[in-house]
C-alpha cells in the first residue's frame, strides 16, 4: 500500500465512553470481520476483557475503505492501562477523542488529550450515545469545544450503538489524519515496536509500526536495543487475526513474526532494522513504566517455581508495564516481586498468570514503595510489607497530586473523601459550565488502596480523577501482623497509616474470621500492630 493511502489513528477516551463500540461499527462498515464471526467488543480478544467489560489492551486492526487503508489502535481507557495508550499514540498520526454526551469531559479525557497533543496528533472530536435521552450533545458540545479552543460545530455527534455518524467519522478521518510521514522505500527500514506477544508455534511476535524503508519476509534482522540477530519467519497485518503479506511498507502497522522463543530479545520500544543495515539509528522508543504497587507472587506448590517464571516472562512481552524481580520468603519460599501501574493492573496480572497458566498463587498485599530508616539507622527500600523494619525509626511515603473533575452539587462529597485519605484540597476551579476541577495532594498509599471506589459511591459516579506522583514526605505507618493460630501468615500483612490502625486490623480479624474454614476446636485469629 503506497504511503499516501495509509491513515493510522487511535480511539481515545475516558472508561466505558464507547471505545469499543465505535470500533465494532468501524469493522462492520468496511466488512473487516466476517458477519458470521461477528460479536459485540470484537476488538477485546482476552476473555478477560470480555467478562469484565473493560479494555486492557491496545489492540490494533487495518481495515480498507474507500480506496484507504485505515490502521485503527484501540486503547483501554481505565488509568492502570494509560501505559498502552502512551505507546500506541506514538505509531499513529490521527486520535479521535470520544466524549459520551451523557457524562461530558472526564479527568482521562482530559489526561489522553494531553498525550495525544504533545504526539502532535491531529484530533478529531467526536460525543457519543446520542441515542440516550440523557444525551445532552449541545452542552458537552461546547464542553469540548472550549477544551479545544474550537467551534462547538466541528465537534461531531455520533451513536457507535446504532451506527449513527459513523461513515460520516470515517470521511473525516481520511480527510483529516495525514498519511504516515517517513522515509522512501530505498532507505534501510526502521521498524517501532510498540507491542508484543508470544505466540506457541511463531514464537515472540513483534507489533510493529514501519517507520522508515518497507520491510520484506524472510529477510534477516537485528534489534538495535537487545543487539540480537534472526530471520523473520512471517509478516503481515491485524485483520484483526494475524494475517500474511509479502512486504510491509512505510507507515504501515503490522507484525514480524521472529520465531525467537527467547522472550528476552524482544523489548517493547527497541528498534528492528535489516540485520546488514548501513547505520544503526534506533528510534526514540518509549519513557520507562513507573510502577506504583508491588506485591510479591509465590507458588502454591514450590515445583510450579519456573512454570510461573516462564508464565511470566511470556506475559511480560504482551504487558509493557510490569516490573519483575526475584524475591525469597522463609514462608513463602521462591517468587517474584511485581511491579504494577494500580490495582486493578495488579488484579488483571494475577487473574491472566492463574488463567493461561493454569497456576494457583499466593499473593502479598499490595504496597507503594516506602523508604525507611531501621532500628540500627540503615536507610532501606520498602517494596513489600516483608521489607518493612520492626521499629523503624522513620518512614517516608510517596504523594501524588490529583485532580478531579466533579459537577458542583458533589463538591462536598469529593472534599469529605479526600479528608478520609489523609488528603487537602489545595484548589477549586471552574473548568466549564456544572464542571469543576479540585486538586489536592494526598499519600500514594491511600489513593490506590480503595480512593476510587469511595469517591464512585459518594458522588454516584460522577466524579473521575487522575494523579501523579509528585513528591515524598514523613509517613506515620505501621505493619500490620497477621498470625493464626500464632502462627505468622506472611501474605496477609500489610503496611497501613497508624492513625487507621486498629480499625483495620479488627477488619482484618473479622474478615478472617469469616473466610477461614471452620474448624472442630477454637483458632486464634490475631492482628498485632507493630511488634
Ligand atoms: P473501556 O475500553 O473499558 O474503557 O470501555 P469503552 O470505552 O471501550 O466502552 P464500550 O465500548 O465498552 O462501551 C461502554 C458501554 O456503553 C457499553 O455498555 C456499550 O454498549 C455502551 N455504548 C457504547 N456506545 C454507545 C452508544 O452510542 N449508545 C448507547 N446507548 N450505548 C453505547
Amino acid at each position: 500500500m503506497v504511503q499516501e493511502h495509509i491513515r493510522n489513528f487511535v480511539i481515545t477516551a475516558h472508561i466505558d465512553h464507547g471505545k469499543s463500540t465505535l470500533a465494532d461499527r468501524m469493522l462492520e462498515i468496511t466488512k473487516t470481520v466476517d458477519p458470521r464471526k461477528f460479536h459485540a467488543q470484537y476488538l477485546d480478544t482476552m476473555g478477560l476483557e470480555q467478562e469484565r467489560g473493560i479494555t486492557i489492551k491496545m489492540q490494533p486492526v487495518t481495515m480498507e475503505h474507500q480506496g484507504k487503508t485505515l490502521n485503527l489502535i484501540d486503547t483501554p481507557g481505565h488509568v492502570d492501562f494509560s501505559y498502552e495508550v502512551s505507546r500506541a499514540l506514538a505509531a499513529v498520526e490521527g486520535a479521535v477523542l470520544l466524549v459520551d454526551a451523557t457524562q461530558g469531559v472526564q479527568a482521562q479525557t482530559v489526561a489522553n488529550l494531553e498525550q495525544a497533543i504533545l504526539q502532535d496528533l491531529v484530533i478529531i472530536p467526536v460525543i457519543n450515545k446520542i441515542d440516550l435521552p440523557a444525551a445532552e450533545p449541545e452542552k458537552v458540545k461546547a464542553e469540548i469545544a472550549s477544551l479545544l479552543d474550537i467551534s462547538p460545530d466541528t465537534v461531531l455527534a455520533i451513536s457507535a450503538k446504532d451506527g449513527t455518524g459513523v461513515p460520516e467519522l470515517l470521511d473525516r478521518i481520511i480527510a483529516e489524519v495525514p498519511p504516515p510521514r517517513g522515509g522512501g522505500a530505498d532507505e534501510d527500514f526502521r521498524a517501532l515496536i510498540f507491542d508484543s506477544h508470544y505466540d506457541d508455534f511463531r514464537g515472540v511476535i513483534a507489533h510493529v509500526r514501519i517507520v522508515d524503508g518497507g520491510v520484506l519476509g524472510r529477510q534477516k534482522i537485528r534489534f538495535a536495543a537487545a543487539d540480537t540477530q534472526t530471520e523473520i519467519l512471517e509478516i503481515g497485518t491485524f485483520r484483526p487475526d494475524l494475517t500474511p503479506s509479502k512486504t510491509l511498507g512505510g507507515g504501515a502497522i503490522g507484525y514480524i513474526a521472529t520465531g525467537l522463543k527467547e522472550t528476552d530479545a524482544v523489548r517493547i520500544g527497541d528498534t528492528i532494522l535489516p540485520a546488514k543495515a548501513k547505520s544503526v539509528r534506533p528510534l526514540p522508543g518509549y519513557a520507562e513504566p513507573k510502577p506504583v504497587v508491588y506485591a510479591a507472587l509465590f507458588p502454591e506448590d514450590a515445583d510450579d517455581y519456573d512454570p510461573l517464571k516462564e508464565a511470566l516472562e511470556r506475559l511480560m512481552l504482551n504487558d509493557a508495564a510490569l516490573t519483575i524481580a526475584p524475591e525469597e520468603s522463609h514462608a513463602l519460599g521462591r517468587g517474584f516481586r511485581l511491579g504494577f501501574l494500580g490495582t486493578l493492573h495488579l488484579e488483571i496480572v494475577v487473574e491472566r498468570i492463574s488463567r493461561d497458566a493454569g497456576l494457583s498463587i499466593v499473593v502479598t498485599h499490595p504496597s507503594v514503595a516506602l523508604k525507611a530508616v531501621t532500628e540500627r539507622g540503615e536507610e532501606v527500600a520498602v517494596l513489600t510489607p516483608r521489607d518493612f523494619p520492626e521499629a523503624p525509626q522513620a518512614v517516608t511515603e510517596p504523594w501524588v497530586k490529583i485532580e478531579l473533575l466533579v459537577p458542583p452539587e458533589h463538591l462536598s462529597a469529593v472534599v469529605q473523601v479526600i479528608a478520609e485519605t489523609r488528603g487537602t484540597v489545595e484548589q477549586t476551579e471552574t473548568v466549564t459550565e456544572g464542571r469543576l476541577k479540585v486538586i489536592a495532594t494526598a499519600p500514594l498509599l491511600d489513593v490506590v488502596e480503595d480512593f476510587a471506589d469511595q469517591l464512585k459511591s459518594a458522588t454516584s459516579g460522577y466524579a473521575s480523577f487522575s494523579w501523579f506522583t509528585f513528591d515524598e514526605r514523613p509517613g506515620d505507618l505501621v505493619k500490620l501482623k497477621v498470625l493464626v493460630a500464632h502462627e505468622e501468615v506472611e501474605a496477609l500483612n500489610k503496611i497501613v497509616p497508624r492513625i487507621r490502625a486498629e480499625r483495620e486490623a479488627r477488619r482484618m480479624a473479622k474478615r478472617l474470621k469469616e473466610v477461614l474454614p471452620a474448624q472442630l476446636f477454637s483458632v486464634a485469629i490475631q492482628v498485632a500492630i507493630g511488634s
